[in-house]
């Protein structure tokens, strides 16, 4: 089944929820949509196709993308004999049947039963202490970008952990940035595309100044195993932030960080309606790399984006590969 044959048989709400075809949207429910709300949708501009066919239960997935965007984990934390910041986590890695889009279900490989998995953040210099317990039929790892001894890889033969076992990742996180961590083990194709991936943000001493802050993991989904992905988002579930838009406030500075974590595709990105952001590569400097619309990420590959919105209205934000907005990857700012 090729991605098109795919869209259709999702029931055109994929296409047609990215286009804001308000009319088609409409004869859709009148086919064989449930009764009532039509209105609703109407008014409200004719843009949420994905209402028209159902919606995704987040609480059957243990998890919600909205909730993703802010939470942010500093773990349990205390102070080692050097009087360093240790961050304890316990995570374990899990086999978990997610919704992606209404009604698609995706057999995942998740950390602690989400995808992405937690957002770990700490500061520069701050000990990061993983307990990584496999609950899983196969091997796996975290794989932490950033700077650490070999032997806390995350690797094959360095932390690479068998079902039913437990190892500690012990770390000093450096250097600042917006980082990345997921699974290595074999065939890795495999391991990242199932799920196992997360944010890792470590800040710099001192702090950036005050913002708003969001996560998004632009990922996708080979949903019927042929190599090639069916679905896309932002932290995992399709048109999630366009059913829902993000509120926002006017003239609050926002700081988003991207991570591109899509396999089967060399690359993703985000773009910005109606606004330019500061664009620091990998978060790794205190000053802006550019003024820029649009960043394009190859696989692992993060940013952050500083921008803030002027007046109340919808903005779009989506990948700028056209096809993966078809497919889910696209979102609204509702500013107020
Ligand atoms: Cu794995
Ligand atoms: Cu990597």
């Amino acid at each position: 089944m090729n991605r098109r044959t795919f869209l259709s048989r999702l029931g055109a709400a994929g296409t047609l929820a990215g286009l804001g075809a308000a009319g088609s949207v409409a004869g859709r429910r009148d086919d064989g949509g449930p009764t009532g709300g039509h209105g609703d949708h109407r008014a409200h501009g004719g843009h949420r196709g994905m209402g028209t066919v159902g919606r995704v239960d987040h609480e059957r997935n243990g998890f919600h993308p909205h909730d993703i965007l802010t939470d942010f984990d500093a773990g349990a934390t205390s102070r080692d004999r050097q009087g360093r910041i240790v961050h304890e986590y316990e995570i374990a890695t899990v086999p978990k049947d997610i919704e992606v889009a209404p009604g698609v279900v995706y057999p995942a490989w998740t950390y602690a039963g989400r995808v992405p998995g937690p957002t770990i953040r700490v500061a520069e210099g701050d000990r990061v202490r993983i307990r990584f317990g496999n609950g899983s039929d196969h091997p796996h790892t975290m794989h932490f970008h950033g700077i650490h001894a070999a032997g806390m890889d995350g690797v094959p033969g360095a932390g690479e952990v068998q079902p039913g076992e437990v190892f500690t990742y012990d770390f000093v996180a450096e250097p600042f940035g917006t980082h990345v961590y997921h699974c290595h083990s074999l065939p890795l194709r495999e391991h990242i595309a199932r799920g196992l991936y997360g944010a890792f943000i470590v800040d710099p001493p001192g702090g950036r100044p005050e913002a708003h802050e969001m996560v998004m993991v632009m990922n996708a989904f080979d949903t019927d195993f042929d190599g090639d992905n069916e679905v896309y988002a932002a932290n995992t579930v399709a048109f999630a932030y366009d059913v829902e838009p993000i509120p926002l406030e006017a003239g609050e500075p926002q700081r988003l960080h991207v991570v591109n974590m899509t396999e089967h595709d060399p690359l993703n990105s985000v773009h910005l309606h109606a606004r330019f952001f500061r664009l620091y590569r990998t978060g790794t400097s205190l000053e802006p790399d550019e003024l820029t619309d649009v960043v394009t990420l190859g696989q692992a590959e993060r940013a952050m984006l500083e921008f803030s919105y002027r007046e109340p209205g919808q903005y779009m934000f989506h990948a700028h590969q056209t096809e993966f907005t078809e497919l889910g990857w696209t979102g609204r700012f509702e500013v107020v």
